[in-house]
């Protein structure tokens, strides 16, 4: 589809089927449009008036035309919804072990965070061949992270986390997107992708200005704002153990059991009081104000190690970059 100027280049494991989906409904609904206006103009001609006072002669109907024609297209829109559907799951199942990127956006960037350790700027640099699954949230406003080669496409929220995935089939640069209305610079947050070969890539991680990972960093803002005073390890602090919970199930004091997923930590980290836990009291300080979306990330990523009962230990005792 390259000499159709319209079409952005297609280079994800997606895009073929996308556009092929498309080319379909593309087929059906020029085939019929084409047909109504053939009929209409056929009918117009060959049983057009002929006199003055003419009077059509009357019809009554036929069985098999009425069933042919309820029946041929539920067919096709039966093709289409399972169609459609299919791709549809596909999309939004990333596969369990599709390589972490997360992303946050604000007014007017996008910061992406390998759990490496690299953080990027309207740049995201990706594996050929690898699925890849972004998680996503904002810190301000609601942004949509668009990246038209790979037909992929998801709004990002305040408060919550999306996510979208895909394998990148071809290396090279391509083009990413806001495309959703987002203040005077809406038009300017954008940015690209460079999908780079498995060596490569790499290589480019362990290049470049390079900080702490994403669990290292987590690990310092643990040790930094006093969470193990009251989280204790063995359950005996003010606060409930955070070892094992992540992907743990949780019992409220409203009775209400939850599963710890990454948007119940996000939320008792920054609105620790909507759920409190049974047998504690709401004693935990709101971080709203003090970490940042990215910091939010990373401290998940350490509670992430901590249920997987390897907690990393640190000594440092300094801050970690308000990434800002
Ligand atoms: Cu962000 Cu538009």
């Amino acid at each position: 589809m390259a000499d159709v100027p319209l079409f952005p280049e297609s280079a994800s494991h997606l895009s073929e089927q996308t556009d092929n989906l498309f080319w379909f409904l593309f087929g059906v609904s020029a085939f019929i449009s084409v047909l109504i206006f053939l009929l209409i103009a056929v009918f117009a001609i060959k049983y057009h008036r002929r006199a003055p006072n003419e009077i059509g002669a009357p019809i009554s109907g036929s069985l098999k035309l009425e069933i042919a024609w309820t029946v041929i297209p539920f067919v096709i829109a039966m093709i289409m919804f399972a169609w459609g559907a299919r791709l549809f799951f596909n999309m939004a199942h990333p596969p369990p072990q599709a390589m972490q990127i997360f992303v946050v956006a604000k007014q007017w960037m996008w910061k992406a965070q390998h759990p490496e350790g690299r953080i990027e700027i309207n740049e995201l640099h990706v594996p050929v061949n690898r699925d890849v699954m972004l998680t996503m949230t904002s810190q301000d406003v609601i942004h949509d992270l668009f990246i038209p080669a790979f037909r992929i496409k998801a709004d990002v929220l305040p408060n919550r986390y999306t996510s979208m995935w895909f394998r990148a089939s071809k290396p090279g640069r391509y083009h990413l997107f806001c495309a959703e209305y987002c203040g005077t610079n809406h038009a300017l947050m954008g940015g690209w992708v460079t999908v780079m070969e498995p060596a490569d890539f790499e290589d480019w991680l362990s290049r470049g200005e390079r900080g702490r990972s994403m669990v290292e960093s987590g690990a310092v803002l643990f040790q930094n704002y006093k969470c193990a005073n009251c989280h204790v390890e063995d359950g005996s602090g003010h606060a409930p153990s955070l070892m094992g919970v992540y992907g743990a199930p949780v019992r409220l004091t409203t009775g209400q059991t939850i599963t710890a997923d990454d948007a119940y930590l996000r939320e008792s980290i920054l609105n620790p009081r909507a759920k409190i836990v049974a047998g504690y009291r709401p004693e935990m300080p709101s971080f709203q104000r003090i970490l940042n979306e990215e910091q939010v990330l990373q401290l998940i990523a350490y509670i992430k190690t901590m249920s997987a009962g390897k907690p990393l230990q640190t000594t440092g005792s300094e801050l970690s970059n308000p990434a800002r």
